[in-house]
């Protein structure tokens, strides 16, 4: 079975300054290894991207090392708004966290977020971490300025509830929702292990859960936030929160298409079709991912791309497997086998990343 090029629109490089964890040579191998051929990097690396030189620093650090296409975002603080606008063209989307996760970037008065809203140039969304309440401020500002709204890894039934309820009233919102989300719940979170399952936001109710699966018609795009930490952080006495999801989150997905959760065209709506809209991303010729559905896989048995070097599904038995992946016409993945080179990916803002 031959799928489009997946485009994951979350994910955690963590290059600069955690480079033990991923950078960008080995991220984007767990990406084409998962299937994905495109994906769209976060600004809470160390330093953080939040001004012209650290996005110029990280955009440099993903042409040199990138395997696959790759997008940046710029990270908002409380007084960067208007020296991010200027960017905006050349970036993935602006991120904006309004609750604590992992690293400084927090955004929760009002004052800012506003002129974020405001200032930030129409065209491209602004992407939100944000959990609870603090989904109706994201709502509320989208609702006020006009501005494209995206809820990242949408977890609570209260939260596809306010999303479905925006969407009917016609505001500019969309929203992803994460594998781990779909497929575990805080039930879960024993048998995955203390400290290994720490995840912001965090693993939710069964019931959370099922909300998810019943409000697949406005889940936009299916997003692995792929937040690598190793196994010794994760066991450490301070885990970070995050889980590796990059490699493990197609054969999910193929799975619950198969036990017919989840139709193929859904999928790849939610994994290509939706994201390039949202982020108005151009569809590089001849790349694809052949795929075999009835292959049986068992999560975490085999060796992983990601520095992180562990998966929170191990043991999972699903079938779905990549078999090839192709961009531009040059086989990057085949059979376990990573073939791109580092820096043969593009930049997908770069006008030049349409052409073959
Ligand atoms: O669990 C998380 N980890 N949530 C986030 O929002 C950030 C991420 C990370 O960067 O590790
Ligand atoms: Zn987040
Ligand atoms: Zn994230």
């Amino acid at each position: 079975m031959r799928l489009p090029g997946l485009i994951d629109v979350h994910v955690h490089m963590r290059e600069p300054g955690g480079e033990h964890k991923e950078d960008w040579a080995s991220g984007t191998a767990a990406a084409l290894a998962g299937g994905f051929t495109a994906v769209l990097a976060m600004p809470n690396t160390r330093p953080p991207v939040v001004d012209e030189e650290s996005f110029v620093q990280a955009r440099a650090a993903a042409r040199a090392r990138a395997r696959c296409d790759h997008a940046q975002y710029v990270g908002a603080t409380s007084d960067n708004a208007s020296a991010l606008a200027p960017l905006a063209e050349q970036a993935a989307g602006l991120k904006i966290y309004l609750d604590p996760s992992y690293g400084p970037l927090r955004v929760d008065r009002l004052g800012p977020l506003h002129q974020h809203f405001a200032a930030w140039p129409g065209g491209r969304p602004i992407a939100v971490h944000a959990e609870g309440a603090a989904v109706a401020t994201a709502v509320g500002l989208a609702a006020a300025t006009g501005r494209p709204l995206h809820l990242c890894h949408v977890s609570r039934r209260e939260e596809i509830a306010l999303v479905r309820a925006a969407k009917e009233r016609g505001l500019p919102v969309t929203c992803e929702v994460t594998p781990h989300n779909l497929f575990l719940s805080e039930r879960d979170a024993r048998a995955i292990g203390r400290g290994l399952c720490e995840v912001r936001p965090p693993l939710a109710t069964p019931a959370d859960c099922a909300a998810l699966w019943d409000n697949l018609d406005v889940i936009d795009c299916f997003a692995t936030d792929h937040a690598p930490h190793t196994y010794a952080e994760k066991t450490g006495a301070q885990p970070p929160p995050g889980f590796p999801g990059l490699e493990t989150a197609l054969p999910l997905l193929l799975n619950a298409v198969r036990e017919g959760r989840l139709g193929l065209e859904d999928l790849v709506a939610r994994l290509h079709h939706n994201p390039r809209r949202i982020f108005g991303l151009p569809l590089p010729p001849d790349t694809f991912v052949d795929v075999d559905l009835a292959a049986a896989v068992e999560l975490g048995s085999e060796p992983l791309q990601t520095r992180a070097g562990w998966t929170p599904f191990a043991g999972l038995k699903v079938r779905g497997r990549v078999r090839r992946v192709v961009v531009r016409g040059r086989e990057a993945f085949r059979d376990g086998e990573i073939l791109a080179l580092p820096g043969s990916g593009r930049d997908l803002r770069d006008a030049a990343a349409s052409r073959g």
